[in-house]
C-alpha cells in the first residue's frame, strides 16, 4: 500500500515517483512539471520555477489562472449553494444558461448543461438522433470529440485512442477534413474538393443514404488534429448539405470557443449557424462545466427526463461560467484575442521561409499552430524537441496533430503584450536551436 500522506514539501522528484505509482499510465502528461499554484499566465512549480503557460490546461483557462472575477464568483457561491441536481431549480444555473445563450449564435437559445466536452458531444448525438428520428452521424478524420464511447467513435485524430477498445457506436462514418496543407492534392489556386463537400456527396451515393443521417459533427477549426483552419467555403457548404438533406449541423466548439479564435465562437467567422453547438473547456475557466446549446425546435424533441446527468448545472461551476461570460463581454476578450493573435502572427508569419522545417504557420486569434515538416514528411521529432526546449526554458507549449508534428500555442486571452512577446522570443530561440541541431 503506497504512503498516501504526501506532503507539500516533497521535492518534484518524489511527486513524480508517487504519480507513476498512483495514477494510471493512460493519463500521460505533456511535461513532468509539478505545479503548486498558478496566476494569470504563470505556473509556479513546487521546485520554484515560474513557467509561462501557453497551454492553458488545453484551452481551458482562457481568462488566465485565478481570474479575480471568477475566483470572487466561486467564493460567493461556495458559501451559498453547491448542488441540487434535478431535485430543484436554482437561479445560478438559469443565469449560466442565459449567459451562454447571450453569446451563442442567433437562434441557439436552449441549453443542456453537462460536465465535460465528451459528455456534451454525447448529448449532441443523442439529441440529433432523437430530433431527426435518424441513426447515422458523419464526422471527420483528424477530428477530436472526446474519449467516452460515443465521442470516441467520432474521434479520428489518432488511431491509438481507439486501440483495443472497440467495437464502437454503430452508424458513424468518417470523411476527410479539408486539411489542404497535408491531405489535399488540388492546386493551391483551385477550390478544395473536400471543402466543396465532394466526399460527403460520394458517401451519400455509395454507402449512406442521406435520409438516414441525423447529424454532421464538425470542429470549425480542428484542434487536436493539428490546428487546421479549413477553407472559407467549407462550413457554409456543410450548412447547405445539411439543409438540403434534413441533417442537423453540430459544431464542436469545445476547444475553439469562448473567444479563443477572436470571436466568441469560431463558427462565427463563417456566418454559419449550427443547429447544435457543444461547449466545454473555457466555459468554467477551469471548473468542470460543459453544455449543448440548440434551437428550441431541436431541443424540444426531448421529453422531460429523456436525458440527464447528476452534476449538470452544478451551482459552483455555473457561478464560474456566469463570471467567465460577463468578464469576456465586459473586457471585449474575443477582440483582444484577435488583436494579440495578429501580433503573434506578425512575428511568426515569416518562419516558414526562415526555417526549412517550419512547413506551415496558421491559426485564428490565439489558437495558433506551427507544423514541422522535413520535405513532405511530418517532423514530429522536431516538434517534440521544440516543445522540450521551450519547457526547459520556462515556456509551456503543447504539441498536436495526427502525426504530432504541430506545436500549438494557446496562451491566455488576458496575457499581456510583454508576456506574449517574451513567450515568442523563447519559442524563436528554441525553434532555432532545434532546427540547427
Ligand atoms: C474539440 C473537442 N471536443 C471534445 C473534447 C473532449 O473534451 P473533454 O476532454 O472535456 O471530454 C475536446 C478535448 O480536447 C476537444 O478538443
Amino acid at each position: 500500500m503506497p504512503d498516501l500522506a504526501v506532503r507539500r514539501s516533497e521535492s518534484a522528484g518524489v511527486w513524480r515517483e508517487r504519480d507513476a505509482e498512483l495514477i494510471s499510465p493512460a493519463y500521460s502528461r505533456y511535461t513532468d512539471l509539478v505545479v503548486d499554484h498558478a496566476k494569470g499566465a504563470h505556473l509556479y512549480t513546487v521546485d520554484g520555477r515560474d513557467v509561462l503557460d501557453f497551454g492553458c490546461g488545453i484551452g481551458v483557462t482562457n481568462l488566465g489562472h485565478l481570474h479575480p472575477a471568477v475566483v470572487g464568483a466561486v467564493h460567493e457561491q461556495v458559501d451559498k449553494l453547491w448542488h441540487t441536481s434535478v431535485t430543484t431549480l436554482h437561479p445560478t444555473m438559469i443565469e449560466a444558461a442565459a449567459a451562454l445563450v447571450s453569446i451563442a449564435p442567433d437562434g441557439l437559445d436552449q441549453v443542456f448543461l453537462n460536465n465535460s466536452g465528451a459528455e456534451a458531444v454525447e448529448s449532441s448525438i443523442k439529441l440529433a438522433r432523437r430530433a431527426t428520428g435518424r441513426t447515422d452521424v458523419i464526422a471527420f478524420t483528424g477530428g477530436f470529440h472526446g474519449r467516452t464511447y460515443g465521442a470516441l467513435t467520432l474521434t479520428a485524430s489518432k488511431a491509438k485512442y481507439r486501440n483495443g477498445v472497440g467495437p464502437f457506436l454503430p452508424g458513424v462514418h468518417h470523411v476527410r477534413y479539408p486539411n489542404c496543407f497535408r491531405y489535399c492534392d488540388h492546386h493551391p489556386d483551385e477550390p478544395c474538393p473536400i471543402a466543396r463537400g465532394d466526399e460527403i456527396e460520394h458517401l451519400f451515393k455509395t454507402i449512406v443514404p442521406s435520409d438516414t443521417v441525423a447529424a454532421i459533427i464538425v470542429e470549425p477549426l480542428q484542434g487536436e488534429g493539428g490546428f487546421v483552419v479549413p477553407p472559407a467555403a467549407f462550413l457554409p457548404r456543410l450548412r447547405e448539405i445539411c439543409d438540403e438533406h434534413g441533417i442537423l449541423l453540430v459544431c464542436d466548439e469545445v476547444q475553439s470557443g469562448f473567444g479563443r479564435t477572436g470571436r466568441f465562437f469560431c463558427v462565427e467567422h463563417s456566418g454559419v449557424r449550427p443547429d447544435i453547438m457543444c461547449v466545454a473547456k473555457a466555459f468554467g475557466n477551469g471548473l468542470p462545466i460543459a453544455a449543448i446549446v440548440a434551437t428550441h425546435a431541436v431541443m424540444s424533441a426531448w421529453n422531460p427526463g429523456e436525458h440527464g446527468t447528476t452534476y449538470g448545472g452544478n451551482a459552483v461551476a455555473c457561478a464560474a461560467a456566469v463570471a467567465v461570460i460577463e468578464t469576456m463581454r465586459a473586457g471585449r476578450i474575443p477582440e483582444r484575442a484577435a488583436a494579440l493573435g495578429k501580433r503573434a502572427m506578425d512575428r511568426l508569419q515569416g518562419w516558414s521561409e526562415r526555417f526549412p522545417e517550419v512547413g506551415d504557420v496558421r491559426g485564428l486569434g490565439l489558437m495558433i499552430g506551427i507544423e514541422f515538416m522535413r520535405g513532405t514528411e511530418p517532423a514530429s521529432d522536431v516538434a517534440a524537441d521544440v516543445q522540450r526546449r521551450c519547457v526547459d526554458s520556462d515556456l509551456l507549449v503543447l504539441t498536436c496533430g495526427i502525426d504530432d508534428n504541430v506545436v500549438r500555442l494557446l496562451p491566455p486571452l488576458t496575457i499581456t503584450e510583454e508576456e506574449l512577446d517574451r513567450g515568442i522570443d523563447i519559442l524563436e530561440r528554441c525553434v532555432t536551436a532545434a532546427v540547427e541541431r
